[in-house]
């Protein structure tokens, strides 16, 4: 039986009322620039007791897209520009790390620009630059963890490293109204699935993740399986809409009674035998009777809305369970799969039947992008969190086993 916990109901609200909605425009005068002598090793945190509207430049390049955003007071996004990838990976039906990391290279000063330009605002205006250094591919999350150092450093003003996973969280709370924890997370990615109990926004316990796949991955799996294009995901769930979602039985893995962890490979593997039958002999090697050109339309539709309906069942499965066991009013969801249209309905069912205040992001802010970045430096920046300049690029997220307080 699923035990239920009730942890203590802090009702902390983020961001702590640091802003009062006041423009901003200050120069904090003797910070920036400095010689590289009198730079401190590690800023005090004395800036975040100064600097109570603090604006935030957020830096993001973990995968494919090559993001800056400027974002106040954690939650007002002043801008939000992403460059995306997708043109140069769609050949190869995914992310090819040294492509990514040159496109990185080549857009990351532009993106940054254009983002200062679209908040109106120079660099002397920055109170902090912030990061997304972990998890990801790491030739690519060094040019941004780069960049931010040598912007922080030439400014004089706070480095702020930011884990991905984490932000994730974050993303629903942009251009909103704060909100109540404890809550539940779920960050539902193309690299990351898992649930999280979340104290507040740097205090997390990891509940259960994927134990293979992650949810966005098997959906751009199941888009290679149907011959769909790349990136997968928006593909497949544009085509799911005119298919039937019961032309298909396929499997949703529970992984025992009690587990929150999750599993999308048997899915995926499901999906590939449907579509392209049981693999055969031949030679040396097996190969496919078939393959998804020979579907009609409507065939490929059937697969591709039988599929969404067992991948996001899978999910809110997951998601109740977690929310049988913990006291909870609030659902924080992030992550490229929170763009898909079906978990988005079918959340929005959810938190109405149980009263839950539901924090699904802006389209915008689902995707990879800065603003999420930012958006949870100001948590870091008011507590006077920064890091020194020998913050590191990491592939692993902090959060991988167990409660963090990032
Ligand atoms: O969060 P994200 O931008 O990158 C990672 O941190 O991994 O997520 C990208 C993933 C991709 O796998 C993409 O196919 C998936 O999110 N995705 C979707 C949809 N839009 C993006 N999956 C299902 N339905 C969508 N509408
Ligand atoms: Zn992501």
């Amino acid at each position: 039986m699923a035990l239920k916990s009730s942890p203590a109901r802090t009702h902390a609200i983020f961001p702590t009322g640091t802003c009062s909605g006041r423009s901003h425009s200050r120069r904090r005068a003797g910070l920036r620039p400095r010689p590289a002598s009198q730079l401190p090793h590690r800023l005090q945190p004395e800036a975040s007791v100064i600097v109570s509207e603090p604006i935030i430049l957020g830096i993001e390049t973990s995968c494919d897209e090559t993001a800056a955003a400027v974002v106040q007071c954690g939650t007002r996004v002043r801008s939000n520009v992403i460059a995306t990838q997708h043109e140069l990976h769609r050949r190869y039906t995914g992310v090819v790390p040294e492509i990514a990391s040159r496109a990185h290279l080549q857009r990351i000063v532009p993106v940054i620009r254009e983002a200062l330009s679209m908040a109106g605002i120079g660099y002397d205006n920055l109170d902090a630059v912030a990061v997304g250094h972990r998890p990801g591919l790491i030739g690519s999350l060094l040019v941004a963890t780069s960049a931010a150092k040598a912007l922080a450093w030439s400014l004089g003003v706070p480095l702020v490293g930011i884990d991905h996973i984490v932000a994730h969280l974050h993303a629903g709370l942009l251009d909103a109204e704060p909100v109540e924890f404890p809550a539940i997370g779920l960050v539902v990615s193309g690299g990351h699935t898992s649930l999280f109990l979340v104290h507040r926004p740097l205090e997390v316990d990891l509940l259960g993740k994927t134990i293979d796949d992650a949810a966005g991955e098997a959906f751009d799996k199941a888009a290679v399986i149907l011959g769909l294009g790349y990136p997968g995901g928006p593909a497949l769930d544009g085509l799911a809409q005119t298919g039937s979602d019961r032309a298909c039985d396929l499997p949703v893995a529970m992984l025992g009674r009690d587990s929150l962890d999750f599993s999308f490979s048997g899915l995926k593997t499901a999906l590939l035998y449907a579509v392209c039958g049981q693999p055969q002999r031949r030679g040396r090697g097996h190969a496919f009777p078939r393959d998804a050109s020979q579907l009609t339309q409507q065939q490929k539709a059937n697969f591709a809305a039988s599929f969404q309906r067992a991948a996001v069942t899978a999910i809110m499965r997951k998601l109740m369970r977690a929310l049988e066991r913990f006291d909870v009013r609030t659902l924080l969801v992030g992550g490229g799969v929170s763009a898909n249209s079906r978990l988005r309905a079918e959340l929005g069912e959810l938190a109405q039947r149980r009263g839950l205040d539901l924090r699904l992001p802006k389209t915008e802010y689902c995707l990879d992008n800065a603003a999420m970045i930012a958006g949870l430096a100001a948590a870091k920046f008011a507590a006077g969190d920064f890091d020194d300049w020998s913050l590191s690029a990491s592939t692993q997220s902090e959060i991988a086993d167990g409660r963090v307080i990032v």
